[in-house]
């Protein structure tokens, strides 16, 4: 469970450097981001306003950002605008506790409501708890990019995993931006 002080709210480019600080670890230590430099703040910041817009959220606990977990476009050509992709970061101390479930949950409903109909998370593997938590969140497998990245010395394969956000109009009305 996520403790009473945590809280899950949109996050906007005053939240930038916080989230750096909790992403910085990520990309230095980890193969999780294929980054291989660690974004800065005004860096974040852009990201965060990148059209089409769509939603940033963070945790909080005691006015400290310790998770974020954002949206993105899947890809750039027109007929893919109906796809996104999710993302999400938990400082080492707070995983494990219902934080990534609630960012997500919120996440997942505020993307469905711009009228986005799949969602994809790209995870480099291997990667326990973010396979557990996608499935545990209603993704399924999609398939397995073998040797796609090459970082801290080793070749990395990144599974993708996909969420169907509601059954497939016929003809989907045009996605919405999300405001901050
Ligand atoms: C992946 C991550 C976001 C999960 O967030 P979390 O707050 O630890 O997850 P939660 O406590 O909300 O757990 C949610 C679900 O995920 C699953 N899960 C979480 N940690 C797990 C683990 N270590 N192994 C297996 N499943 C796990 C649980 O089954 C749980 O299911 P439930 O809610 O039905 O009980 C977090 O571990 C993290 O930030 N890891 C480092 C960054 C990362 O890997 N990001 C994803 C990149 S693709």
């Amino acid at each position: 469970m996520v403790t009473e002080d945590v809280i899950v709210r949109t996050a906007g480019p005053a939240d930038a450097t916080g989230i750096a600080a909790v992403y910085a670890p990520v990309v230095e230590q980890t193969v999780i981001s294929f980054e291989e430099t660690a974004p800065d703040a005004d860096e974040l910041a852009r990201r965060m306003l990148a059209r089409p817009r769509l939603p940033w959220l963070v945790g909080e606990l005691r006015g400290r950002v310790v998770g974020f977990a954002y949206a993105s476009q899947h890809r750039q050509r027109a007929a893919y605008r109906w796809s996104a992709d999710c993302s999400i970061y938990l400082d080492a101390g707070a995983r494990g506790k219902g934080l990534g479930r609630a960012l997500y949950e919120r996440l997942f409903a505020e993307v469905r409501e711009l009228g986005y109909v799949s969602l994809f998370a790209g995870v480099a593997l291997p990667n326990e708890a973010s396979v557990g938590l996608h499935e545990a969140l209603g993704f399924t497998p999609v398939g397995v990019y073998r040797q796609v990245g090459h970082k801290q010395g080793a070749w990395i394969d990144v599974g993708w995993w996909q969420l169907s956000l509601c059954e497939a109009p016929p003809q989907p009305a045009e996605p919405v931006e999300s405001v901050l």
